[in-house]
């Protein structure tokens, strides 16, 4: 059973060394996780998640062209002093809020992508035996309202139930292929104790229409589960899998947050969470909504 003294969430993986193929060729030769949603790149979306969760080590599991991201947690010296010389003191917090000095960012070499469940093993020996975020960053979770993000929900549940926690949404039947689905107990509103996980399961065959969003919060125990699960649908190995093991010997929660998710991997919900931040974007939004009105649509 999971541990009652567990500490509480301050460590999060960020896999992204997977190879983008739904969104090329503009993922050719740049990580799918710096394409900028309005003015922010995904993976920042992500990390502010995580940091507002109060998560303050960033584990990225990045691959080969994912340099991209390194440099944009790094310092850029020769821009500050640009920017400061140039009198530019808003643009200068900007930059620099991009890394807050309490977060530490920690990456590590998936050599090739074997998969989900491979790409959390990768930032096992990083994590140790604490319980952990996972955070994917090409799902954008948008918040009902500013200070409620989507982890920041799961890490309260997570204090008073101790145990791992999936965030998941409902989807449409035709969709099912595309997630894993959950389905077990109603223990409250919002939360299930879950009995079953398939990965990406046929309409036909799919045990609900709960499907995961790329947001996790999970027991280290899923390391020796993933460790020791066979390759999974589509020669992956697939974390769903690790957590199918995982609900055999500890509880494991499905969350229905509150909020709303751009699925970012593909090209379509790229341009809705584009058009949809950009309408409530405080500067941005009221010029763009007029352009949109003068489009006639
Ligand atoms: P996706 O299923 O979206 O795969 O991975 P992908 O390769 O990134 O994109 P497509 O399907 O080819 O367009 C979900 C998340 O898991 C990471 C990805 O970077 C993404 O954040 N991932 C996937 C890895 O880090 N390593 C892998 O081996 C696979």
């Amino acid at each position: 059973m999971a541990s009652s003294t567990f500490p509480p969430i301050t460590k999060a993986i960020f896999p992204v060394a997977g190879l983008g193929t739904r969104f090329l060729p503009a993922t050719k030769a740049q990580p799918k996780e710096m394409l900028p949603v309005v003015d922010k790149p995904l993976i920042q979306y992500a990390v502010e998640e995580a940091y507002e969760a109060g998560v303050r080590e960033m584990i990225f599991v990045t691959g080969r062209h994912k340099r991209p991201i390194e440099d944009h947690f790094d310092m850029t010296f020769e821009l500050e002093v640009a920017l400061e010389q140039a009198g530019k003191q808003e643009l200068l917090d900007v930059v620099r809020s991009v890394k807050p000095d309490d977060m530490e960012c920690i990456y590590v070499r998936q050599a090739q992508a074997l998969g989900l469940g491979h790409a959390v093993l990768c930032g096992q020996r990083l994590v140790g035996n604490d319980p952990f975020a996972v955070l994917l960053a090409d799902d954008l979770m948008v918040g009902p309202q500013p200070g409620r993000g989507i982890l920041k929900q799961m890490v309260e549940h997570f204090a008073e139930w101790r145990a791992s926690i999936l965030a998941v949404q409902e989807v449409p039947a035709e969709h099912t292929r595309r997630y894993g689905i959950v389905a077990g107990n109603q223990v409250n509103d919002c939360l299930m104790d879950v009995n079953r996980i398939v990965e990406k399961p046929a309409p036909e065959v799919a045990p609900s229409r709960l499907g995961v969003a790329g947001r996790y919060i999970l027991t280290p125990g899923v390391f020796h589960e993933i460790a020791n699960q066979p390759r999974g649908v589509g020669g992956e190995i697939q974390l769903t899998d690790g957590i199918a093991g995982l609900l055999r010997r500890e509880k494991v929660f499905a969350y229905r947050y509150e909020g709303k998710r751009y699925d970012c991997g593909s090209k379509e919900g790229f341009l809705q969470a584009n058009v949809e931040l950009a309408l409530a974007h405080p500067q941005l939004g009221p010029g763009f909504r007029e352009f949109l009105q003068g489009l006639g649509l």
